[in-house]
């Protein structure tokens, strides 16, 4: 069976920083509180002319600029968000007019929150199989702070907001395995879309945390089994960044080293369906991980939803 490869990934974050410290001019919150609960220090919001699309063409751009293929090739543009501009049209569709990519792609939003890009991994994956052309864009992007409660001190200092990007194509030599799941909920994490309702995230944080210290490792245990993988033959791993201390409790649990599990939570904050893209071009551009090394990808979040894939960067 063909495995997946990734061509190329790009990232972008908007310019404007919020800090720890902006955040305490807002919220009775504090540096000290974020730092030490989360592992955050920054996250980007977007201004008001930015916005998912905007992020969206950054990253993918900046993965095309790599890869340096004929546009015409690309058979599909999947975006993973839950906070497009509108809800139709669907941002991958706007996408594919900014990148001027012919009719004949197919494009489409994914909603799986956190989950998203991993998600997106498994449909790429299955559009491909049946794709005449070698390429699909997968992006994660997010406009999460437009979606916050400013004085709910519980969930406005996790979201940031910014896209990933990863130009990927089936090959023969490359590795793919995966597993993905959901059990319904609508309790953990949820943005209500009800008249008169504030269209902004609400969060259970300690429920959250268990869901995610309980589901990832038996995640990651089951995803190297099916690979038939020791974790110690996975050179590292890009969970979704949710919360410094889920990833040293999940790396903990696995009886690995800290060091095997990317972080980049401190520049970023939560960027939900793009966080793992955001890491994954954040770790591959730091040489973190290596063209040829078997990386492991995992996401989580609201739903309850979960996903992970090992596959060579
Ligand atoms: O991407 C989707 C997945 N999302 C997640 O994975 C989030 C998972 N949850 C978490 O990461 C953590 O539960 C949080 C970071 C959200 C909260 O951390 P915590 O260690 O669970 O804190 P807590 O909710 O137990 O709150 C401890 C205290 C409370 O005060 P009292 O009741 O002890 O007096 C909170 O009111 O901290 C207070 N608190 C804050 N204090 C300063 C809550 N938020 C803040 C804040 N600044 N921003």
């Amino acid at each position: 069976m063909k495995g997946l490869k990734i061509v190329a990934t790009g990232r972008y974050a908007p310019r404007r920083v919020v800090t720890n410290e902006d955040l305490s001019q807002i919220v009775d919150t504090s540096d000290e509180w974020i730092s030490a609960r989360t592992g955050m220090k920054r996250r980007h919001f977007c201004e008001e002319q930015e916005g998912n699309l905007s992020n969206a063409v950054s990253a993918a751009t900046k993965a095309l600029e790599k890869a340096n293929i004929d546009k015409a090739e690309i058979g599909a543009v999947v975006v993973a968000t839950f906070s497009g501009d509108y809800f139709v049209p669907s941002t991958a569709c706007l996408v594919q007019q900014k990148l001027e990519l012919p009719d004949e792609t197919i494009c489409f939003d994914l909603n799986a929150a956190c989950s998203g890009f991993m998600f997106g991994l498994q449909v790429v994956r299955g559009l491909l199989l049946q794709s005449e052309k070698p390429y699909a864009l997968l992006i994660g992007s997010e406009v999460i702070s437009r979606r916050l409660d400013m004085t709910d001190r519980g969930t406005c200092i996790l979201f940031g907001d910014g896209a990933g990007a990863a130009l990927l194509k089936l090959d023969e030599n490359a590795s793919y395995t995966s597993i993905m799941g959901s059990h319904g909920d609508e309790t953990l994490i949820y943005v209500p879309n009800q008249e008169g309702v504030p269209h902004t995230v609400h969060m259970d944080g300690h429920a959250t945390y268990k869901f995610a210290v309980q589901t990832v490792p038996k995640l990651i245990r089951e995803v190297a089994e099916k690979a038939k993988l020791g974790l110690e033959e996975i050179d590292g791993f890009i969970l979704h960044q949710a919360n410094a201390r889920i990833i040293d409790a999940v790396a903990r649990n696995l009886g690995l080293p800290k060091s095997k599990f990317f972080v980049n939570i401190e520049e970023y904050g939560n960027t939900s369906a793009a966080s793992v893209a955001i890491a994954l071009d954040d770790a591959l551009e730091q040489g973190w991980c290596k063209p040829g090394q078997k990386i492991l990808l995992a996401g989580f979040g609201a739903g309850k939803t979960w996903g992970a894939a090992i596959l060579d960067v």
